[in-house]
């Protein structure tokens, strides 16, 4: 397609900041969010594994990950937002259009998110707060949520790959110079690029159960037999995982586009090779011993995820301007600088109190036998984060007002 056509597709309006700074916290989100859908899908199987196992640490295990699952879901869906609307803002053109050639299956894609999130919920609700020791219920709706939860996944990289080959969409379109209005195709994915982001979930919940072991050896009735286990666990999962993803993104840079030749031995993949190889050393180095377990590891794959994340974003940067001639980074501005404050605003000042209150009375309730209850110091973050929101909800409705008004 030509250049001219993509640029026609922009948003007239143009964007309220520099486009630069919408690709950083595209990518930075998302490593988030594909961090938290990896400690999802590695707690899912984790879960399952135990749930057909009769060994009381197994046991024990997948009745804690299913908390984690359930958990990291969430986030991964909240965190998914933003690269949505940042992917949304820069590249409106490929997003809107990929998003059309299969209209289908992106709204096809919520309802499967709906039933996987409410079969995660059968499972919970079939086991919870029973006796670990016996057979769990509902196995099945396990099973049928993380292949669901695979399969949106799935769906999210089609789109992300069709958006890769604006020369191939009027031959989707209209195949043969038939309409196909329907959006029932799914063109375009790579199984090596899809692997390599779902695998990357043995060392990130292998990195997980290790900074798990740490936490619970602080609590007063900490069971070093099963610490002992999660961490070997945590351990072997780190050990397997990081040479297989490196297997899988080989294979993705050995079978990306024509229109990425290059790519494959670019700067971009060393640098990323290099952070997981050494992420991978750092990770089983840090990863302590016997039964306490270490953070460090999950930090380590955190940092290796964002330059993951950055090398994604190369490639895509790559192929869209080198062979198809489109720069995201002469998109127009037209500064907003009230919609900008607001929005870093909100993230930092609400986002940063709230989260903290949340985090602080999650941590400490985790490590506490028995009845938690907050100091005055955490009770006091609580009552500033809740005047923080009503503080925000107040100026959003009085600035409106007097817009509206002028
Ligand atoms: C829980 C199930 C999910 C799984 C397994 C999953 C998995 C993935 C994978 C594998 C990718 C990388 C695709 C690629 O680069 O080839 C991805 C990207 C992405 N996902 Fe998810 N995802 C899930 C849910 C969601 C949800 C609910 C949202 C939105 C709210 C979301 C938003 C995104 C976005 C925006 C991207 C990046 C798209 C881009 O940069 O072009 N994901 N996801």
């Amino acid at each position: 397609m030509d250049a001219n056509m993509l640029y026609a597709l922009r948003d007239p309006a143009g964007l309220p900041f520099y486009p630069v700074v919408f690709m950083l916290l595209s990518v930075l989100t998302f490593a988030l969010h594909i961090f938290a859908v990896q400690v999802m899908l590695g707690a899912s199987s984790l879960v399952i594994s135990g749930a057909f196992r009769a060994d009381p640490h197994w046991r024990r295990l997948a009745s804690a990950m299913t908390d984690v699952a359930k958990i990291a879901v969430s986030v991964a869906i909240v965190i998914g937002v933003a690269p949505l609307l940042f992917v949304q803002v820069i590249y409106d053109p490929f997003w809107y259009t990929s998003s059309v050639l299969s209209a289908r299956w992106v709204i096809g894609f919520i309802v499967i998110m709906i039933a996987a999130y409410l079969l995660l919920y059968v499972y919970y609700f079939s086991n919870y707060r029973a006796d670990t020791s016996r057979t769990p219920r509902s196995r099945w709706a396990m099973l049928v949520s993380l292949a669901l939860f695979l399969v949106a996944g799935f769906l999210i990289h089609v789109f992300t790959s069709q958006m890769l080959h604006p020369d191939q969409w009027m031959q989707w379109y209209a195949p043969g110079g038939d309409l196909d209005t329907s959006g029932a195709s799914l063109h375009a994915y790579n199984p090596w690029r899809f692997g390599f982001f779902i695998l990357m979930a043995v060392p990130a919940v292998g990195a997980w159960l290790l900074a798990y072991a740490r936490y619970l050896s602080g609590r007063a009735d900490a069971d070093l037999g099963y610490l002992a286990f999660v961490n070997r666990l945590g351990a072997r999962l780190l050990q397997v995982g990081v040479p297989l993803v490196l297997l899988l993104g080989g294979l993705w840079m050995a079978t990306l586009p024509e229109s990425a030749a290059g790519f494959g031995t670019s700067i971009w993949v060393w640098v990323a090779l290099a952070a997981l190889v050494a992420g991978g050393i750092a990770a089983h180095l840090a990863r302590g011993d016997g039964e306490r377990g270490s953070y460090l590891p999950l930090l380590v794959l955190l940092v290796v995820g964002i330059v993951i994340a950055a090398a994604r974003e190369a490639l895509r940067y790559v192929i869209l301007y080198g062979a198809h001639a489109y720069d995201f980074m002469d998109y127009k501005v037209n500064m907003d600088w009230y919609s900008t404050a607001l929005f870093f605003g909100t993230f930092a000042i609400i986002g940063g109190s709230v989260l903290a209150y949340l985090l602080t009375v999650a941590w400490q309730a985790g490590r506490t036998v028995g009845v938690y209850t907050p100091s005055p110091a955490v009770h006091r973050m609580g009552v500033v984060s809740i005047a923080l929101i009503a503080l925000w909800i107040v100026q959003y409705f009085v600035v409106g007002f007097v817009v509206w008004a002028r």
